[in-house]
């Protein structure tokens, strides 16, 4: 059975940095209550036409050039959004158009903030059995249309930035890459985090005063699970490989949050810095959170070659998801 490595990674996120004290222009809020209460001190928003297909471009190109291949060598792309171009179809369709492919197959996925791990999985399952031998997977969000811009939004309005992560998986016979991937979802809360239109539940889809396209959340309520179920995440890839906290070289988390992220490390008592964090930069970019942070990590040598990485993910659904990786 090959292994299944990721041989590239790549990110990118659009120029525009909006700090915390612009989003005073729209909100009654201040630089310190975001960052007491999340983390994020910016994030980056894309100019209106750009989609995530758009910010995947450089993202991808850069996972291909870093594996050594080009687009015509993929075999399936997998794309993670919940924030597509449109209706139908997905933003999986755009990326391939953008990169110039004839009849390569792209899925698309949604599962939100544990899109990236569902896309790993679905990969690694592919390059294991043998079908495929390239894979590229991707996360890639423009949320910044999808804020509400009226002080009612403020609480889910500072958390969410644009950005885009992309990594190539390749099946290889070394002896390293993903080792495992564990996913879950629990329906009964899905009024907790949700844009509940366009819904094909109503005709027209969109409610007349548009409230149904902006995030419902229950910030509370997702803060305890996210923290509960990133725990439950990180000890079953631990525990499915054997691996004790100290032998973790790196711990990604989804950037929901840097008090989560705080509250997991406290939990697995670990200091901070043995988990990846960025969310100060980049603000919660869902699907594309944990791909740039391995790109990121990578890029800055906080992994190296051969370290044992542990991801995990929680998001609306509720979705959860973690891996282990041998890097
Ligand atoms: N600026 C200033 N004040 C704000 C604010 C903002 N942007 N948003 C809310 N507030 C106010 C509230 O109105 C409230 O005021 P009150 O006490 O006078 O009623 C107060 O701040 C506390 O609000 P609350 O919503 O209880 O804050 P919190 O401590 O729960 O923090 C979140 C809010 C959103 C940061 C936190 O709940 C969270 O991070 N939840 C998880 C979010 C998440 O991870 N989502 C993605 C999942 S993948």
């Amino acid at each position: 059975m090959p292994n299944a490595v990721i041989t590239g990674t790549g990110f990118y996120v659009p120029e525009k940095v909006v700090t915390n004290e612009a989003l005073k222009e729209y909100y009654d809020t201040s630089h310190e209550w975001i960052v007491e209460r999340s983390g994020i001190e910016q994030r980056y928003f894309a100019s209106l036409g750009v989609g995530p297909s758009d910010l995947a471009l450089p993202a991808s190109q850069a996972a291909l050039n870093e594996a050594g291949i080009s687009a015509q060598d993929l075999d399936l792309i997998i794309f993670a959004t919940l924030s597509p171009e449109c209706w139908f179809p997905g933003s999986g369709c755009f990326l391939h158009r953008l990169l110039g492919l004839d009849t390569t197959p792209a899925l698309d996925i949604r599962m939100q903030c544990s899109g990236f791990i569902y896309g790993l999985s679905i990969a690694e399952q592919y390059i294991k059995t043998g079908k495929y031998k390239h894979i590229l997977v991707v996360g890639a969000e423009v949320q910044s249309t999808s804020i509400d811009f009226s002080n009612e939004g403020r609480t889910v309005g500072v958390l969410f930035g644009d950005g885009a992560g992309a990594v190539v998986v390749s099946a290889s016979e070394e002896n390293r890459g993903i080792r495992s991937t564990h996913l879950h979802t629990q329906g009964e809360h899905i009024e907790k985090l949700w844009v509940p239109e366009p819904s094909s539940r109503k005709s027209p889809k969109v409610s007349p005063d548009l409230k149904g396209l902006y995030p419902i959340m229950n910030g509370r309520e997702v803060f305890k699970h996210a923290v509960q179920r990133m725990k439950e995440g990180i000890l079953e890839a631990m525990q499915a490989e054997g691996w004790s906290p100290e032998e973790v070289n790196l711990f990604i988390t989804h950037q929901a949050n840097l008090r989560i992220s705080m509250a997991v490390a406290e939990w697995l008592e670990q200091p901070i810095d043995r988990f990846y964090n960025n969310i100060q930069r980049y603000g919660n970019t869902t699907a594309a959170s944990i791909p740039i942070c391995l790109a990121e990590a990578w890029r800055t040598e906080k992994i190296k070659k051969g370290d044992k990485i542990i991801l995990a993910a929680f998001g609306s659904g509720f979705t959860w998801a973690s891996a282990a990786l041998i890097w």
